[in-house]
This record gives structure tokens, sequence and C-alpha cells, in this order.
């Protein structure tokens, strides 16, 4: 199956936790934001409506990705810089991910592990490496250095509430929650090494949410994490670097 991510460049965005409407509705909403690139994938539908919302803005363009090919991120990297030009990347949001159901430990498989893992650790540390120097341009472009938020230049990844440790008290999601526990660390990682850089970098919780993964027994609709991620981002200050927060702007344990 073909995959594809996306990329805002110019004057608005996109995100890709959002299925089918909501994700051309996020691109509209992000106006202000700068450039910021996309990874995930999207079904049928929502390419089609993004092509839509593409033939009619010039900031968005479409790039065909499936993110295990690490490969090919020489191809990203190309595409985005050619996108962007001097002014360099603003945000990227580590988003595709997936999810095995509910997995007791005499069930939990090799395979499983192995390449949920692979989607939701390994793929986000190497894209972000891959774009690293891109956003670095963007926040030494950035006027006032003393301040991270982004506007400037960050790093969001996509984590989950089931990856906090002092929160698990039902066992059980071996990848899952590894995969995210493992991203956690690895934000806290790249929050101190880029720090001298000025960018910031999150975990974000999107809340439990009716999308494939969350399933139509969540309890909150896109529109509302979506609406409440936005108002998060735009309140994320260097208070915010190395921590782990989820949709409404509340700090989560690890
Ligand atoms: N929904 C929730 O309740 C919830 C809660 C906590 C955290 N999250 C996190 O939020 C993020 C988005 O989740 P979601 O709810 O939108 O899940 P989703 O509906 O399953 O969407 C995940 C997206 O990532 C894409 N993806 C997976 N592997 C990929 C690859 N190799 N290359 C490119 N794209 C790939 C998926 O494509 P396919 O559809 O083809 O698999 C899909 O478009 C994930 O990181 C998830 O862990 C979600």
């Amino acid at each position: 199956m073909k995959k594809y991510g996306y990329l805002e460049s110019g004057t608005a965005d996109s995100d890709a936790w959002y299925k089918e409407s909501a994700i051309t509705d996020a691109v509209k909403t992000l106006q202000e934001f700068g450039n910021i690139p996309v990874t995930g994938q999207l079904d049928n539908a929502t390419l089609e409506e993004l092509t839509e919302l593409a033939k009619k803005s010039k900031n968005i363009h479409i790039i065909e990705i499936d993110l295990v090919n690490t490969k090919d991120y020489d191809k990203i990297i190309q595409i985005v810089s050619e996108k962007v030009g001097n002014a360099g990347l603003n945000i990227l949001f580590n988003n595709a991910g997936i999810s095995t159901k509910f997995t007791r430990l005499g069930l939990v498989k090799e395979e499983q592990l192995t390449e949920t893992f692979f989607v939701n650790t390994v793929v986000p540390i190497l894209l972000t490496k891959a774009l690293l120097p891109l956003l670095k341009a963007a926040s030494n472009n950035f006027v006032d250095k003393s301040k991270m938020n982004i506007n400037r230049a960050a790093i969001i990844n996509m984590s989950s509430s089931l990856g906090s440790i002092t929160d698990n008290t039902m066992g059980g999601f071996y990848p899952y929650r590894c995969s995210k526990a493992a991203l956690n660390a690895a934000t806290k990682s790249m929050s101190v090494d880029l720090k001298e850089d000025g960018i910031l970098v999150t975990c974000l919780h999107p809340g439990w949410v009716q999308t494939d993964m969350g399933g139509s027994n969540a309890p909150m609709n896109v529109d509302t994490s979506v609406t409440n991620i936005l108002n998060t981002l735009n309140s994320l200050t260097e208070n915010h670097t190395g921590c782990f927060i989820q949709h409404d702007g509340k700090f989560l344990p690890w």
C-alpha cells in the first residue's frame, strides 16, 4: 500500500493524527504556524480531500512515504529543503504510530514488539536526525534567541498516556507501552541535546480520540482534540521542553 506524508510550508499546517476531514480542517486552522512537515499516512478519502486543498494552496505539499523505509529519508530531506528554503523548518510532528490491541504477557509476539518499536520509536528518532539541519536553520533565523516556541523551532513527538510508567495500573500493551515510553525517553534526550540550538522538544498525548486507532468508543472526538492541541501548541515555551504533556496542556508523569 502506498503511504503519504504531507508538508505544509509557509503559511499553514497539517496534522496527520487527525483523520479524514479533521486533517483538512486543521490544515486550514493552523494558518500562522510557518513551515511544518507532518509524518503519517493518509487514507484515500483524506488524500483526496487534502489534494483538493493543496490545489488551492501553494503551501501544501503531499509526499509519498512509508516511514519504515529509512533509506528514502534523503528524498524527504530534498523535497522539504526545496520547499522551505533558507527559512528552515519550524515544526516537525512525529505523528505516525501503530498499536496492537491489549497484549497480555503470555500472548505477546516478537514481531509485534519489533514492528511497533520500529514505527513508534526508531522512525521518530531517525526522521528527527534527518531533518535536524532544517530545524536548526529555522531556529537560527529567529530573532529572539532567548525564547523557545513553535514559531522558532519545535519537535512534537506524538506519544500516549499508555507510555507513562507512573500511570500504568493495568499492565499489558507491551509493544505499545514500551515503544511510547522509549519515545518519551528519546524526547527527553532530544530536549537536552537541542537546548543550545533553541529547539523545543515535547512529547504529546492527544487524548483517547475517535480515530482508527482510538476506536469509536473513545470519549473524545477529533475536533476537541485538535482544538485543544492547537491551543496548547501556541502556548508552548522553554518551560515545556523535555516535558510530557497532553492535548490540553496538562503535564503528565513519566
Ligand atoms: N487515537 C488515540 O486515542 C491516541 C491516543 C494516544 C496516542 N495516539 C497517538 O497519536 C498518533 C496518531 O494516532 P491516530 O489515533 O491518528 O492513529 P491512526 O488513526 O491509526 O493513524 C496513525 C497514522 O500513522 C500512519 N502510519 C503508521 N505507520 C506508518 C508508516 N510506516 N509510514 C507512514 N505512516 C504510517 C497510519 O497509517 P495506516 O492507517 O496505514 O496505519 C495512520 O495514518 C499515534 O502516534 C498514536 O500512537 C493516539
